[in-house]
């Protein structure tokens, strides 16, 4: 059972960005965090842009040590500045749409924290991709940039972030994933790259937010006896460089509409459900469920609706997420 969410009453009504809802520091802030976590190790992927920096400059008032996988190093240093002191966080090169980049930027990592990882969180992500694009693993972009280049960095930090856990800190996984997985489906094992049906940009982030769901329910059914927990999330709407692939018309009908105006978080509130899932008494010594809104998400209307709320049928699905997770070794090249 999950506790009364503290944080129900200002998510009842919202304002728009910067209302009452809390923001990633004030989690810090009221979990009684600030400059606790000397000592532990977090690696945030996608911490480069909108809500992931967030998610990194909340973290930092931890004092834990942050490693921030980033494939633009320039890029990335410029995102950080002024928000990271210098000395608190190492960036290393990682580009989530190579595995070749991906098992060298963890050799780098484990070597760099001397294999200590307590906490492992997903802020990556690309949207609205128009062509099927491959990665050069031969990967379609949506499911790489949103599950499978995470998911076998995942595999390559999971011994540590094993040996990480001790009796009063679990490690755990935080996977930025959204609402979109309401609209979504799992891929037949041989379509994951739409080699057997049109491609749609909606369609495959959809499918591949699902995906990402998945990954945090089974990585907690496999692993969560032995103190390493994951939880997925969705963060709310946030204007950030996710639109980046969008049409103009696309995105000014998103941001023009009155809903979403009202539900609009700023980023540093868009970054309190992560920060929660990866920091939270409440996700200590748990984990499997989808979260929203700073609380786990109430069961929703199985409606198909990218934007609802509250979780749906195929958000927990075990056999599915069993058949994800067979399918995502071979495709990885981890087995098979
Ligand atoms: N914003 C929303 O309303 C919203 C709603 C639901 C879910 N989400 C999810 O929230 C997460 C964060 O999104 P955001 O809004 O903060 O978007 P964003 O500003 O575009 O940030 C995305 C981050 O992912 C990184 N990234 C993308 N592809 C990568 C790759 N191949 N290798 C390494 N890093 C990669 C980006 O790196 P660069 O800096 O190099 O580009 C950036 O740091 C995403 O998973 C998104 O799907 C967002």
């Amino acid at each position: 059972m999950t506790s009364p969410s503290p944080y129900a009453e200002v998510h009842r009504d919202p304002q728009g960005a910067g209302d009452a809802r809390p923001t990633a520091l004030q989690i810090i802030k009221d979990e009684g965090l600030k400059g606790k976590l000397i000592g532990k190790v977090i690696v945030i992927a996608g911490a480069t842009s909108g809500i992931g920096v967030e998610t990194a400059r909340a973290l930092s008032a931890t004092g834990a040590t942050l490693f921030l996988p980033a494939r633009n190093l320039a890029k990335a240093n410029k995102s950080l500045a002024g928000i990271l002191a210098p000395g608190k966080f190492s960036l290393i090169p990682l580009d989530l749409d190579s595995f070749r980049s991906i098992r060298a930027g963890a050799d780098q990592i484990l070597s760099a924290s001397n294999g200590q990882v307590n906490l492992l969180i997903n802020s990556a992500g690309v949207m609205g991709v128009p062509e099927c694009n491959l990665t050069e693993d031969g990967i379609e972009s949506q499911f790489s940039g949103n599950y499978l280049g995470f998911f076998l960095l995942f595999q390559l930090l999971k011994e540590s972030l094993l040996a990480s856990v001790t009796p009063d800190f679990s490690s755990r996984v935080v996977i930025v994933a959204s609402s979109a997985h309401r609209a979504g489906k799992l891929p037949a094992s041989d379509n994951y790259n739409f080699e057997k049906t049109a491609y749609s940009h909606e369609t495959a982030y959809n499918n591949s937010k699902l995906a990402a769901v998945y990954l945090a329910n089974k990585i907690e059914r496999l692993y969560g006896s032995q103190g390493l927990h994951a939880t997925s999330l969705h963060p709310g709407a946030i204007n950030t460089n996710i639109s980046r692939h969008l049409s103009h018309e696309a995105f000014e009908a998103i941001i023009t509409n009155p809903y979403v105006l009202k539900i609009l978080k700023s980023p540093a509130q868009g970054a309190a459900t992560t920060v929660w899932a990866a920091i939270g008494k409440e996700w200590e010594k748990k984990g499997g469920k989808y979260l929203e809104d700073v609380k786990e998400a109430d069961r929703g209307e199985d409606d198909g609706q990218t934007f609802g709320a509250g979780w749906v049928e195929q958000t927990y699905d075990p056999k599915k997420e069993d058949c994800l997770w067979i399918d995502s070794l071979k495709l990885a090249r981890l087995e098979g």
